[in-house]
Order: C-alpha cells, then sequence, then structure tokens
C-alpha cells in the first residue's frame, strides 16, 4: 500500500476542514481528503447565513443567550461563550479575505432568522454557505500550501499506543495510508441515515461511525435537528427536500396549513420565528391532524423583492412551477442537522490523543439539544482555528506505525451482493425517518432497533468495497442513535418522546456518551 506523509491531514473540506488546513499549512505539511469534489459538503448548500453579533444593538451575551435558550438546557456555556466571542474576530477574517456578503450602502445587511432576538445573520443572498467555501477555497489554493485529494474516502484511523498516527483511506479506488502528526475529522454530519434530509450525498456518518470503531467518545447521539421547512413536490420527487431558509419566515413569511389558515401563533408566542425545534413539530402536527404530507409557506409579507433575495430558493422554485411572487411554497420537515457526533473538548481534541474533530461531526455540547439557526458556519469557523491552533502547538511528534496487515484488499461486490447492500441502505433511511424522526417512542425505537439488528451482517463483510463501508457507517451511527433516543426517556430540543413528553431536568440535564468499551449514563 503506499503511504503519504503529511504534518497535519484534514478530512473534509467543508468551512471547518477548510480553516484548520489553512492555518495548518503554516505549520507544516497539510493534506486534506476529500470524499467527493472539494466543494461537495453541507457548507456548499447552507443558505441562511452566518450568526455572528457585529451590530450596534448586539453583543456576544446577547447571542449566548439566545444559543442557550434554543440548546434547551443542554449547551455547554464555556463553549458558547467561546463561539460568540472569538466569532466576530474570524467573520472580519473572511471578509478581508474577500467574502461578499449583503450590503446596504455601505453597511452590512443582517437578516433575521428564528430565535434569534436580534437581526444578527450575515449573508451572501441565499447561498451564504457557497461564497464563504469559495473565498476560503481560492485563498488556500492562492497560497498553494495544500494539497487536495478529491475522491478520498476515509476508511480507517490509525491509532499506535493510544494515539492516532493517521489513517488509511481510498484515494480513486486504491487503499493510501497517510500518516502524520495530528488528524482533523471535519466530515461533516449524517443526514443520509434518514429517508427525509436535506444533506448531500455524502453526509453518511462515516467520520462518526470510523472514530467510534477507533475507541473514541461519542456523545449526544440522540439529537437530530428537523428544519421545518424544505420544498415538497410529492414522495419521491427529484426537486423534493431543497431547503427552504429560516431567513423566508425571518424575512416575514408565515406557515399555513392546508386549509389556508396560520397555524404558528397557537403553538408559540414567537410564532414562526420559535425555535426550529418547535416549528418543526408544529408542521408535523398541523400535518397529521390535516391528514396532508405538506403545510404551506406564504410570502406575500416578505417586504424585500423575493427574487432578488432569494434568488437560488426562487429558480428552484420556479422549475418545479411555484413562483414564490405569487404562490404559496409546500413544505414540509426533513433531518438536518447532526447535534452530537465524536466528543471533544473545546480545542477540537477528541478522547485519542491527536485526533481531533471539527464542525458538524464534532460534539462539545455547543448546541445543546437543538442548535440556534446559523450557528453551524461560524462553529466550523471558530472551532476549526482552535484545533489548528492546538494540533499545531501540541502535537509535534511523527510516528510511523509498522505497516498495517491488509492481506487482501477486495474492492469488488458481486450484483447480488450490491443489491443486498443498497437495499439495506434503504430500510436504514426508512427505518429512521419511520422511528427516530420528529416523532419518537418507545415502541417505535424498539422497531428501528429490531429492524437495524437484523442488518447487522453488513458489519461482518471484510470487502473494501466503498458502497459496503458507507453503509456500513450509517448502520453504525443509525445503531447508536437509536440506542440514545431510546435511553433518553424524557423530551428536550429536537427530541420528543411522545411516551415522555416533559422536559425532565431533575434526571436529564446532562449529556451521554459512549465508547465501544464502556458507556456513560446509557
Ligand atoms: C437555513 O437557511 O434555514 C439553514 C440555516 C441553518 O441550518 O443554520
Amino acid at each position: 500500500m503506499e503511504t503519504l506523509i503529511y504534518d497535519y491531514i484534514v478530512v473534509g473540506s467543508g468551512i471547518a476542514g477548510l480553516t484548520a488546513a489553512r492555518v495548518l499549512s503554516d505549520y507544516g505539511r497539510t493534506c486534506v481528503l476529500t470524499k467527493s469534489i472539494l466543494k461537495e459538503g453541507a457548507t456548499h448548500y447552507a443558505q441562511g447565513g452566518i450568526a455572528v453579533a457585529m451590530q450596534p444593538d448586539d453583543s456576544p451575551q446577547f447571542h449566548l443567550n439566545d444559543t442557550l435558550l434554543a440548546g434547551d438546557g443542554l449547551c455547554n456555556e464555556y463553549a458558547v461563550r467561546i463561539l460568540v466571542e472569538e466569532g466576530p474576530k474570524w467573520v472580519r477574517e473572511l471578509i478581508e479575505l474577500g467574502a461578499q456578503f449583503d450590503k446596504v450602502g455601505d453597511h452590512f445587511h443582517f437578516t433575521q432568522e428564528a430565535a434569534h432576538h436580534k437581526r444578527r445573520i450575515l449573508h451572501a443572498g441565499d447561498a451564504t454557505g457557497r461564497e464563504i467555501e469559495k473565498t476560503l477555497g481560492n485563498t488556500i489554493l492562492r497560497e498553494d500550501k495544500v494539497q487536495f485529494f478529491p475522491q478520498t474516502s476515509l476508511t480507517q484511523l490509525l491509532i499506535n499506543e493510544g494515539h492516532c498516527v493517521g489513517c488509511i483511506a481510498q484515494h480513486k479506488g486504491k487503499p493510501v495510508r497517510f500518516i502524520g502528526k495530528a488528524v482533523v475529522l471535519s466530515t461533516g454530519g449524517c443526514g443520509q441515515i434518514f429517508s427525509h434530509n436535506t444533506n448531500p450525498p455524502v453526509a453518511t456518518g462515516d467520520g462518526i461511525a470510523l472514530a467510534y470503531q477507533a475507541g473514541c467518545a461519542v456523545q449526544d447521539m440522540e439529537f437530530t435537528q428537523f428544519h421545518p421547512t424544505t420544498l415538497y413536490l410529492g414522495d419521491p420527487h427529484p426537486a423534493s427536500l431543497f431547503l427552504i431558509s429560516e431567513a423566508v419566515r425571518g424575512e416575514g413569511a408565515i406557515l399555513r396549513n392546508c386549509h389556508g389558515d396560520r397555524f404558528m401563533t397557537d403553538y408559540h408566542a414567537e410564532a414562526e420565528l420559535a425555535p426550529r425545534d418547535v416549528v418543526a413539530r408544529a408542521i408535523f402536527d398541523q400535518m397529521n391532524k390535516t391528514q396532508t404530507p405538506h403545510v404551506y409557506l406564504d410570502l406575500e409579507k416578505v417586504k424585500q423583492n423575493p427574487t432578488e433575495r432569494f434568488p437560488t430558493i426562487y429558480k428552484r422554485c420556479k422549475e418545479a412551477n411555484i413562483d414564490i411572487t405569487r404562490d404559496f411554497i409546500p413544505v414540509a420537515p426533513a433531518a438536518h442537522y447532526f447535534m452530537g457526533g465524536i466528543q471533544t473538548d473545546t480545542w477540537g481534541l477528541t478522547t485519542i490523543p491527536a485526533l481531533y474533530a471539527i464542525g458538524e461531526v464534532a460534539c462539545l455540547g455547543l448546541h445543546g439539544a437543538n442548535r440556534l439557526a446559523s450557528n453551524s458556519l461560524l462553529d466550523g469557523l471558530v472551532f476549526g482555528h482552535r484545533a489548528a491552533r492546538h494540533a499545531s502547538e501540541h502535537q509535534t511528534h511523527l510516528a510511523v506505525p509498522p505497516r498495517p496487515l491488509l492481506a487482501s484488499f477486495e474492492q469488488g461486490l458481486a450484483d447480488s451482493e450490491r443489491a443486498r447492500v443498497l437495499a439495506s441502505k434503504q430500510s436504514i433511511r426508512e427505518l429512521m425517518w419511520a422511528h427516530v424522526g420528529i416523532l419518537r417512542h418507545q415502541e417505535g425505537l424498539l422497531c428501528a432497533q429490531k429492524g437495524l439488528k437484523e442488518l447487522e451482517w453488513l458489519t461482518h463483510s471484510h470487502s473494501e468495497n466503498e458502497t459496503l463501508l458507507e453503509v456500513k457507517n450509517m448502520w453504525q451511527v443509525a445503531t447508536l442513535m437509536t440506542e440514545f433516543a431510546l435511553t433518553r426517556t424524557e423530551s428536550r430540543g429536537s427530541h420528543l418522546r411522545s411516551d415522555f413528553p416533559i422536559r425532565d431536568d431533575l434526571y436529564w440535564k446532562r449529556h451521554l456518551s459512549k465508547t465501544k468499551e464502556s458507556t456513560d449514563g446509557l
């Protein structure tokens, strides 16, 4: 097997990974491995914006208060303070690097999103992630200090005497051993384990599954955020599940049920701008009550011209014959963001020395039980910087481990086995949506657990086939998520149990975590 030696290995190319790679490249030879092409990650599709307290009437303390409130009692306040206090500095740097955020005259335009009590969302139209990724990507390419490996899937983390010393990845179908002083995982989330999700196809939970297999602790695996509004065009329809940004409601859009009635005022004092979990749940409730697979978003009260303010959404809806300047948009919730993940400290360090995790793959309790809208880009930026700083200062030793045993590298999968793997993938996605989705209860969770157990055969195969490896990762994450969701017998944030509908601070104001060998609270 080919071996490549770098100082720092970053896996994933969203905002967190690109930020870390750029900083690390000042300290040593740095590479970025990315499963698809450079831009194919959740950052690219982030519409709403980046939350940052930069307005004169705002402050990090206000931003902290909103984040804690949305997190429903489970945020790590120390981590939130770091986020809101360090965020403005790194956003200013992004602007200096050339990121073009919307302005009104000479001033930046800050949009409104749910559960923010100030207008603090800096945005580039409705394609903010794309602008940030372009800025960081162009800067890194111009500086020419980072080597990129596209089409490169992580398959194993290399741990030697308790330390992470590198990883194995399949680069264009061949295994390559990457050795480095530190590995930084920024592989994103796992929305693809749900049949209804807003995530790109690469979001299959690989980083979480492989870190867990390597011995890392995972935390808060029961908390998946469901975005209230994705385009609904019938199941299955290729344009369904396209995100209709929360900023649309922030700018005045109203939710209506199939009878045309506004309903959010019945659920929360802040109506359409209630925290995301509340809105998703209210929509779900209305869909059940009216036996309709969607509700509607009405943009009549949006003051700005929707074609100018939301050009991407306008275009995608137009392609589906919906004119957002006139028509209601049919919308339904879908899995969107994962608050759980690989347990880290506030430097991104996991429970395995020299292994870091940042962005959506990581869990430091920052988002608690429900992430505040548009805090995720800021998370990637701030903790990308911190992980890079820590790794550059503390990971100074390169240990080349003995060659791994790889007796045979079998990429192929017989047609019949491939069909079985793909059918299993579909089963995982359907089980998770049906039983570990917006509304959970013991009976359904046990049903998901039983269904997943029947698919355990996936883990017995030793083929290195990429499709199989990906589905194994999905199975691993789905299994952990179901176990955590069964354990938390209360409702909090995005975790709603119809059999335990009350938030129970006395017993459950705590995080659950687990390694392969031990559990904490499970
Ligand atoms: C959105 O634009 O609604 C998504 C923003 C986010 O998930 O934070």
